[in-house]
């Protein structure tokens, strides 16, 4: 049986209906008043917990193979702090698998992390990773890169689907690997069957590294027309945006994150989904 950990998020909600389809057992943690109706009706097996109780996660591992964890903290908010659950949650729930016998344990942490990094966040993913690996229990870590659900979303999609300009913080210019949420998907579930992933750490992005300017510019060859473009000095602030959304956009511009896909995705046989395929299919659901 596979638990996961932050199956009522993006990624995580993707990993849970995705292990369900393919036949799995799956149990998932979930809190008493988030949305996780919908995969109970698809199957999953409901353990009420919360990373800041360990009691409430040993209960949850008992009889598990396999752990995939994407809780974090990033979107929520009050006692769900970086502290409480992307460090001392997440650190419980790696304890209680370990001592429940679990013979893989997916993390969901970030490229880039670090214990050492002034950014509370990048450091808590990355004290996760060292506490992972000294564990003792067989790992696998990923480390996506930007997701386009999330930040392409925000970024383009939303305000050209509301007739808006596309507001940047910088040049824009700058080449990430975005990759989409779905294949982030298949290399969290891919990890369980590959033996080549066991104790791996392994960074992941999308099939070629992508500009702001290129994503508006494949958005104007499906739209048909010239998407107008705002570019704000580092420091200012997106408007109707969370700050970190601000400060984020910002970093971007200072530093460029390709990533060759070409053996990890041939090793996990994962056809990564071009950004063009990402447009098309939200610029489908506008109407
Ligand atoms: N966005 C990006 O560009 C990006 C890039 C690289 C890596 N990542 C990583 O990828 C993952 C994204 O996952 P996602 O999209 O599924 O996240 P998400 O949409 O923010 O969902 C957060 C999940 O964590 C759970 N959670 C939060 N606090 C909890 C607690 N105290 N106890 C139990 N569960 C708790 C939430 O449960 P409730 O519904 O009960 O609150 C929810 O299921 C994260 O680990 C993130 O750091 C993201």
């Amino acid at each position: 049986m596979i638990l996961v950990v932050g199956a009522t998020g993006g990624l995580g909600g993707k990993i849970a209906h995705c292990a369900l389809s393919a036949g799995n057992d799956v149990r998932i943690l979930v809190r008493e008043g988030s949305q996780y109706e919908e995969l109970l009706e698809l199957g999953a097996q409901p353990a009420f917990g919360d990373l800041k109780d360990p009691s409430s996660l040993e209960r949850a591992c008992q009889g598990i193979d396999a752990v995939v964890t994407t809780a974090n903290s990033a979107k929520r908010g009050g006692a769900d702090s970086i502290e409480n659950v992307d460090l001392l949650g997440n650190a419980s729930l790696i304890d209680a698998a370990a001592a429940a016998g679990v013979q893989h344990f997916v993390f969901t942490s970030v490229l880039g992390a670090n214990p050492q990094s002034p950014v509370a966040f990048i450091s808590a993913k990355g004290k996760t990773e060292d506490h992972l690996r000294a564990s003792g229990m067989p790992y696998t870590i990923l480390e996506p890169n930007i997701f386009m659900d999330v930040w392409v979303n925000a970024i383009v999609d939303s305000p050209l689907r509301a007739r808006q300009p596309v507001t940047l913080i910088g040049s824009g210019h700058k080449k990430h690997s975005f990759i989409v949420e779905r294949d982030v998907a298949s290399f969290a579930l891919g990890a369980l069957s590959n033996q080549g992933a066991k104790n791996k750490t392994i960074a992941i992005g999308g099939p070629r590294p992508l500009s702001w300017r290129d994503i508006v510019a494949v958005y104007e060859l499906f739209l048909g027309y010239p998407v107008v473009l705002q570019e704000l000095p580092p420091g200012s602030a997106l408007p109707g945006a969370p700050q970190f959304m601000s400060d984020m956009l910002a970093f971007m511009d200072t530093y460029e994150s390709p990533i060759n896909m070409t053996q990890t995705a041939s090793d996990f046989k994962v056809a990564l989904t071009p950004v063009e395929t990402f447009v098309r299919e939200s610029v489908a659901r506008w109407n």
